[in-house]
């Protein structure tokens, strides 16, 4: 690995601003290019954070050489940009959720596998003091039973802020709980292991009256796991007087309370006091952990410095496409 670790960005929106700055405090890197369908992104963050704009993912790649590359699409733009990362044997970064293909998304993973190459998925909560205080008490004591989500108040798209656009859109989202509850079905697997079913129930028609607007208005997800766990999960979109981020976890001696986006966590046991893990890092703070991580990795070699790979996120896919199906047939799905 060379002394400076070459960085590239392929989608350069609010994530690409979340990621980059980083990279003027992480030490020997440089960004060496920014690439976006819409060319009018991608140059102002060339000319802001260094490196020459692009707008296909392919000839980025080719023209500045990459030692690891960041993925920050919309859920439904990815494959083109993972695959030219995988023929060039480019170790990448990919923002949850790792596709809306859920097919696609497993031959990338097959491909990511048959090369051998590193990889590190967006899922920030696993870097936090309070989760992993909490998988560590859990081992011994495993989870009954959690309860969590997100609730928000109504969307407003806004044409300047193309991710309050694509959000609303169903096909290009999957709708709130594949892109915003993702976090959380991610660190229920975390702290419960993996889970064998899933049904799930919508609501619509709270919402009215917004542009281009064909999400569900709110989801409530049942997930049984192979440990004999259990978790309710829900996402709510039309919720404007009261709402938020939070994750009860239940076992028989101990139990978590995370609130809030920083997932600050309230400990209770059996055996001594309660225990409060306050000041997690919010907003984009969080991000610098996992990008300290993933420049690691590539410096490395070594798979294990990140938190999560696009092996690991394909099963935190797995369950929310479960969910949608389940929604859709009014089936039960065993994964
Ligand atoms: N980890 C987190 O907490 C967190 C927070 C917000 C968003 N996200 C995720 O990050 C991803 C990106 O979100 P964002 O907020 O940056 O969205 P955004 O809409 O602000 O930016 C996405 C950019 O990708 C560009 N784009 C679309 N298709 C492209 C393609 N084929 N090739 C190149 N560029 C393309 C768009 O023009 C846009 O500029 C989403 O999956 C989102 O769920 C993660």
């Amino acid at each position: 690995m060379p002394d400076k670790i070459k960085i590239a960005f392929v989608g350069s929106g609010g994530m690409a601003e979340a990621h980059a700055p980083n990279y003027g405090k992480i030490k020997d890197t440089q960004i060496v290019g920014f690439c976006d369908v819409m060319r009018d992104r991608a140059e102002p963050m060339a000319q802001k954070y260094g490196g020459e704009a692009f707008t296909d993912p392919a000839e980025m790649l080719d023209a500045v050489a990459p030692d690891g590359v960041y993925i920050l699409l919309p859920p439904f733009a990815h494959g083109a940009a993972e695959f030219a990362c995988v023929e060039r044997k480019i170790p990448f970064f990919v923002e949850k959720p790792i596709d809306l293909d859920l097919n696609q998304a497993k031959e990338i993973a097959q491909a990511v596998q048959d090369s051998g190459l590193l990889t590190s998925a967006g899922y920030l909560n696993r870097y936090r003091t309070s989760v992993k205080k909490a998988r560590e008490m859990l081992q011994d004591d495993p989870a009954v039973l959690a309860i969590g989500g997100w609730i928000g108040g109504s969307p407003e798209p806004d044409p300047k802020a193309p991710i309050t656009v694509w959000w609303v859109d169903k096909s290009k989202s999957g709708g709130q709980f594949i892109e915003q509850v993702t976090h959380t079905v991610d660190l229920v697997r975390f702290l419960m292991g993996e889970a064998t079913e899933v049904a799930a129930v919508t609501a619509q028609g709270f919402n009215v009256g917004i542009p281009d607007y064909g999400i569900e208005d709110a989801w409530a997800v049942a997930v049984k796991f192979a440990s004999g766990g259990v978790a309710n999960l829900y996402a709510c979109c039309a919720s404007n007087a009261s709402g938020g981020v939070k994750l009860d976890v239940y076992a028989k001696n101990c139990a978590f309370a995370f609130t809030g986006w920083e997932h600050n966590c309230k400990i209770f046991r059996t055996d001594g006091p309660d225990e409060v893990l306050g000041d997690e890092l919010g907003y984009p703070e969080a991000i610098y952990p996992e990008d300290v991580a993933f420049v690691e990795m590539l410096r490395s070699g070594d798979q294990s410095k990140v938190q999560s790979d696009y092996a690991d996120a394909l099963k935190t896919l797995e369950i929310t496409i479960a969910a949608d199906q389940s929604v859709a047939t009014g089936e039960k799905i065993r994964l």
